[in-house]
């Protein structure tokens, strides 16, 4: 197992304390030389879409988040946030909504902190900490904050469920793209990667499944159970979960021992829960197709939530995707190769969506392909006999807007775009561009830019136009 980086020596925090102090001038300003400033950290991450998502001055390194949920909807929560200061902060901003705090400690000391709560349009939601002593630049700190409330059904900005969404036998958490504030206070963009670990009580008879791996086996008492799981790889925020229901366990082994986990709910009807098993009886034959692709499967486990309740979709939340209902085989496919293309490689704002999920729709048709010589040339083909003058083609690939962040042009373009992008440079350099892009940008952030000149590259082939012609310009491209 990995060392945390939440587990510091003390000489490890001498070093970084003098290694500001020399670096002096560079995080001081006006005033005497070497002598700190320390102004409020941004409540905004500088997610275009999002601005109220996310803040500035700070980095975090660890969640350890206990939970304890009641059959009636409350939530209580202590989360201890590890980070460390990226400039000398005289507050700090965590991203927190619809949750009332009720304590904030900083390095164990109480601290003063304000509300501010989400703006006319539902996005935003702040918990705005004022820290004294003030932190300085590149020294670790741990918060911990109290906080209570009833999530309900939290709505994104397109008025789907998302976050900690409430049903009357238990809970299914998808956070994509800012809803992890609905259940935890967080440095809520796809940027800044942190460990987690979760502790959640829940009414006796209930499991609750988070990601990554249990730790030990869950204690009862009191007619309440803790369920303890630890997610030791980096995970951007949108992709935690801590779902709770009646689950049954299965478990598989992946390619060199891969622990899958499993949790289906009891009460899916025989035709979802005959076709959920048969989607993942097939996970480990998904895992080795996928990593002759794309390399090692890139974390410490895999497996499935499928909850009875359905929020609309699914998501690929790290380890342990959540399905809402059944999980059909092209969807398994797809979240899983969201590990690779999402997770370990993330965005680096919301406005690069279709490096997720044009990449998993590819990765998908692929699978697809190895079950069904013709079928991804079909796809293409599909895709092609689309008319120009389709929302298809004029929504913006590079920027494609908040509404249309899992419009069909985001998906199935961006597939086509790579299958177009494959024809061009040829699989031989399309198989060196995706093996190198996984490997190369493990848990990592992405632009297409990023892209395009790893493409050209690999390829030894000029690939703007191709690029903008499919992704950026407002009509259809040559097919
Ligand atoms: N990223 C998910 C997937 O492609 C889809 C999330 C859809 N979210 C939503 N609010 N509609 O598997
Ligand atoms: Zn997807």
């Amino acid at each position: 197992m990995r060392i945390r980086p939440t587990v510091r020596t003390a000489a490890a925090l001498v070093a970084a304390a003098s290694l500001v102090a020399v670096a002096g001038p560079a995080s001081a300003a006006p005033g005497a030389p070497g002598t700190p400033r320390y102004t409020d950290g941004s409540t905004s991450g500088g997610d275009p879409y999002f601005p109220a998502a996310g803040n500035g001055g700070y980095d975090v390194q660890h969640y350890d988040l206990g939970l304890s949920w009641y059959a009636d909807g409350r939530l209580d929560g202590t989360a201890v946030v590890s980070l460390r200061a990226t400039q000398d902060l005289a507050s700090f901003s965590l991203d927190l909504r619809g949750l009332t705090a009720s304590s904030v400690l900083v390095d164990g000391k109480p601290a003063r902190f304000t509300q501010l709560p989400p703006g006319p349009d539902g996005r935003g939601g702040e918990l705005v900490v004022t820290v004294a002593p003030k932190l300085k630049a590149g020294t670790d700190h741990r918060v911990t904050v109290v906080y209570s409330g009833y999530p309900g059904q939290p709505l994104d900005n397109t008025g789907a469920q998302y976050g900690w969404v409430t049903f009357a036998d238990g809970v299914l958490v998808a956070n994509e793209a800012e809803g992890a504030p609905t259940w935890f206070p967080v440095n809520d963009v796809p940027t800044d990667k942190a460990t987690y670990d979760f502790r959640i009580t829940v009414p006796e008879g209930k499991t609750a499944i988070a990601n990554g791996e249990p730790v030990g086996a869950p204690v009862t008492s009191g007619g309440r159970t803790t369920w303890t799981w630890s997610a030791d790889d980096p995970m951007a925020s949108y992709l935690a979960t801590a779902s709770i229901g009646d689950y049954a366990a299965t478990t598989q082994t992946g390619p060199d021992g891969l622990p899958i986990l499993n949790y289906v709910e009891t009460g899916l009807s025989p035709s979802r829960a005959a076709t959920t098993a048969a989607s993942l009886a097939l996970q480990p034959q998904m895992i080795a197709f996928f990593e002759g692709l794309l390399g090692e499967y890139p974390f410490s486990s895999f497996g499935a939530i499928v909850d009875e309740d359905s929020v609309g979709y699914a998501l690929e939340t790290q380890t342990r995707p959540v399905y809402s209902g059944v999980a059909g085989q092209t969807t398994v496919a797809h979240e899983l190769a969201h590990q690779w293309v999402g997770n370990s490689v993330s965005p680096t704002t919301w406005a690069d969506i279709w490096l997720n999920e044009g990449f998993a729709t590819y990765l998908q048709w692929r699978w697809s392909e190895s079950r069904r010589a013709g079928y991804l040339a079909q796809q293409y083909a599909r895709v092609a006999a689309i008319p120009a003058g389709d929302e298809f083609w004029t929504v913006s690939l590079t920027d494609p807007g908040a509404e249309n962040l899992f419009a069909e042009a985001v998906y199935d373009r961006g597939a086509a775009f790579l299958v177009a992008l494959q024809r061009t440079i040829g699989d031989a350099a399309f198989g060196e561009l995706l093996r190198t892009w996984v490997r190369d940008n493990a848990n990592g952030n992405v632009t297409t830019a990023d892209l395009l000149a790893l493409a050209e590259e690999v390829s030894r082939q000029q690939l703007d136009d191709l690029f903008r012609d499919w992704l950026t310009e407002a009509d259809k491209p040559a097919v």
